[in-house]
């Protein structure tokens, strides 16, 4: 294993007020970052904001600040935060730190003189939500961005391209033979088929705004500045110094890129190939996670139902929050967030299976022994619970590593029973009553040991609480002790055991009051897009008959119709079919309208109704009554 450990979280965009989404890739970033520390790994834990780009720009001048004051507001929000939440960063980067500007104007250089960048016209459909391009062929209705929804705007305008197209082979080879570079293995196959579906060149500069890193002197082209994704991914490296002070350099690569799955794509596709152009090592892994709902339900400002993590973390202790958070969803999996989900976790995995073993050792050790403890005859009496207690933690490392972090202490739980279990079967209390002492004593003792283990491998996730455990076994957390009594499998040979306040108190009711939100009672699993007839009827389907059909210019995909639907004129209907319909074939032809939809532009036509088709992978259909209707006809 490598002795060094370099993880990062996204840098995050000053948009936005830090919500329970970021602190969940802050959190894991932070509990892998301090295992290293405590295995004796040279660790390096790098977090930060992403502050250029058309978003923040708008978002700026939306509440009357220029973007610099805009970015140094949200950035101190998130930096507080993490300070609050003692999350232990080693450099917290803005992107609009000298440095980072200088460095990026570095590798800027560097690729365009190796000829991987040059200079054309871009013309495209961009989604200023995701700061991303899109081809059309992509877009939903052609119009809206594929992975937001929300309407993309037409861009040309002169532009920088890297070449990417010239390194998809070589990123092919890449996922091929580094097995783990894309974690969970499951989003690695998505990655590699939207790699074999083609690379186009990225268009990775801007002229139409200046909220951005404008490009090195040297190539005297004032009017353009990066686009922000370039920007905001050289942030890795030149946290370490990249192009200015090169020392931290020696961390490099990364042997974690902690993203959420939505950004994945940027990370393993455009970051390695950036990287493959300055001629530097790829990161070791790059880990997707998924994403939080509330209550089942999509979070969003406008519903009121984001998740303020320190709100949650203040009335309900930040350990346990970090608890739930890794506990309760498998990495790479969307979890959702509920008052009921995180108070059972606590309740019962906290409380019940860690909390009252702590107690009973506390009230046992005192009641029979004056709270001191003998290892020396555990072995003797509990060999095979130490075997196994064992051979569970030998396998833990490999499932914080993997970011199974859930499994991780899944399994760790497993000692936890084992050591319940060991008190009810072995009831040291009836051991007393016959006389068998060092039998009471070596069961306890067992106990103990299994507790100390817990909080050396619980520490990470649970820093502060696992000191007070530590603290009450009379031992410290520290590299030393975690080489000896994990790595080495060692048992502490004597305890005294001091009391403590119960760790963790039951909740019999949700801490936080519930804003009541005007949102639809939940039906039905969401899986499943149970809808009530209710919902049904808001849709306005009608009969229509098409009586004009021309092309779209400029344009594979789109049609333009015009459609009798009864009304006092016939509604211009643009629609994605031109690859399976010739407008004379249409003519005539009667089909399905959705007439109550809001009218939209695509490709600055007015679109006034959907119509509906069936696609399959033999092509498309459009739905048609069987026998002629009056134009108007309800559908129902
Ligand atoms: N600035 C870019 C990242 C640049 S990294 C070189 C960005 N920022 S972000 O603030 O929009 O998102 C940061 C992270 O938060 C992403 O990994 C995203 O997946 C994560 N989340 C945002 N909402 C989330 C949930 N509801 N749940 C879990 N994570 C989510 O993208």
């Amino acid at each position: 294993m490598s002795s060094k450990m370099y993880i990062t979280t996204p840098i995050y965009y000053v948009n936005d007020v830090p919500h329970i989404g970021h602190a969940y890739t802050t959190i894991i970033a932070d509990t892998v970052a301090r295992y290293a520390r405590l295995r004796g790994m040279d660790t390096f834990f790098l977090t930060g904001t992403d502050e250029h780009g058309q978003k923040i720009e708008q978002s700026a001048k939306a509440k009357g600040k220029t973007p610099q004051e805009y970015a140094d507001e949200i950035s101190r929000k998130f930096k507080e935060l993490w300070d609050s939440f003692e999350i232990s960063y080693d450099k917290f980067i803005r992107t609009t730190d000298k440095e980072h500007i200088e460095g990026v104007q570095k590798a800027f250089e560097i690729m365009y003189e190796r000829g991987d960048i040059y200079k054309g016209t871009y013309e495209g459909h961009y989604c200023i939500s995701c700061e991303a391009f899109f081809p059309e062929s992509q877009l939903v209705d052609g119009e809206f961005c594929p992975d937001c929804g929300k309407e993309t705007v037409i861009v040309k305008e002169e532009s920088y391209f890297f070449r990417l197209s010239k390194y998809q082979e070589k990123l092919l080879d890449w996922y091929k033979s580094e097995e783990e570079c894309i974690l969970p293995k499951s989003k690695k196959n998505e990655v590699i088929k939207f790699v074999e579906g083609g690379l186009n060149d990225l268009s990775i500069t801007r002229t139409s705004f200046d909220w951005g890193v404008k490009l090195p002197k040297s190539l005297n082209d004032p009017k353009h500045v990066m686009y922000v994704w370039l920007d905001a991914l050289l942030n890795y490296i030149t946290a370490l110094g990249y192009g200015t002070d090169e020392k931290l350099m020696r961390y490099w690569p990364a042997d974690f890129h902690l993203v959420g799955k939505d950004i994945l794509r940027f990370h393993a596709v455009y970051w390695p190939a950036f990287l493959m152009s300055l001629g530097l090592p790829l990161p070791k892994h790059i880990a997707a996670h998924g994403w939080w709902t509330r209550d089942g339900e999509k979070m969003s400002k406008s519903k009121g139902n984001v998740v303020d993590p320190k709100i949650v973390a203040d009335a309900y202790g930040l350990d346990n929050f970090r608890y739930f958070l890794l506990r309760e969803v498998p990495f790479g999996q969307d979890g959702d967030f509920s008052q009921r989900a995180l108070i059972d976790r606590i309740n019962s995995d906290l409380s019940n299976d860690l909390g009252n073993l702590l107690n009973r050792i506390i009230g046992m050790s005192g009641k029979y022994f004056d709270h001191k403890i003998s290892g020396t005859n555990v072995r003797k009496y509990h060999a095979r619970e130490i075997k196994k207690t064992e051979s569970i933690i030998n396998g833990l490392e490999e499932y914080m590593f993997d970011m199974r972090l859930h499994k991780y202490l899944e399994e760790l739980w497993k000692i936890l029973g084992i050591a319940n279990k060991s008190i009810d079967t072995y009831a040291p209390w009836s051991k007393m009553k016959e006389g068998k002492e060092d039998e009471a004593m070596a069961t306890i003792a067992l106990v103990a040991n299994i507790l100390a283990k817990t909080a050396l491998m619980l520490h990470p996730v649970m820093p502060k609480t696992t000191l007070k455990i530590a603290q009450a076994l009379g031992f410290e957390i520290e590299n030393k002790n975690f080489e000896k009594f994990i790595l080495q499998n060692e048992l502490l040979p004597d305890f005294t055991i001091k009391s403590i306040p119960p760790l963790f108190p039951k909740i019999e009711k949700p801490l936080l009051e519930e804003k009541k939100r005007e949102t639809t009672p939940k039906k039905a699993p969401k899986e499943e897009g149970i809808i009530t007839i209710d919902d049904f009827f808001k849709v306005s389907l009608k009969i229509g008959t098409v009586i004009e059909a021309e092309e779209v210019p400029k344009s594979k995909k789109l049609l333009k119709l015009r459609v009798d639907l009864g009304e006092e004129r016939p509604r211009q209907i643009i629609a994605g079919i031109k690859e399976f319909y010739s407008p004379e074939d249409l003519i005539g032809k009667q089909v399905c309208v959705v007439a109550n939809l809001k009218p939209a532009k695509l490709m600055g036509l007015l679109s006034e109704g959907m119509i509906l088709a069936a696609r399959d992978e033999n092509g498309l259909s459009l739905l048609m009554p069987e026998t002629t209707k009056k134009p108007g006809t309800p559908v129902k």
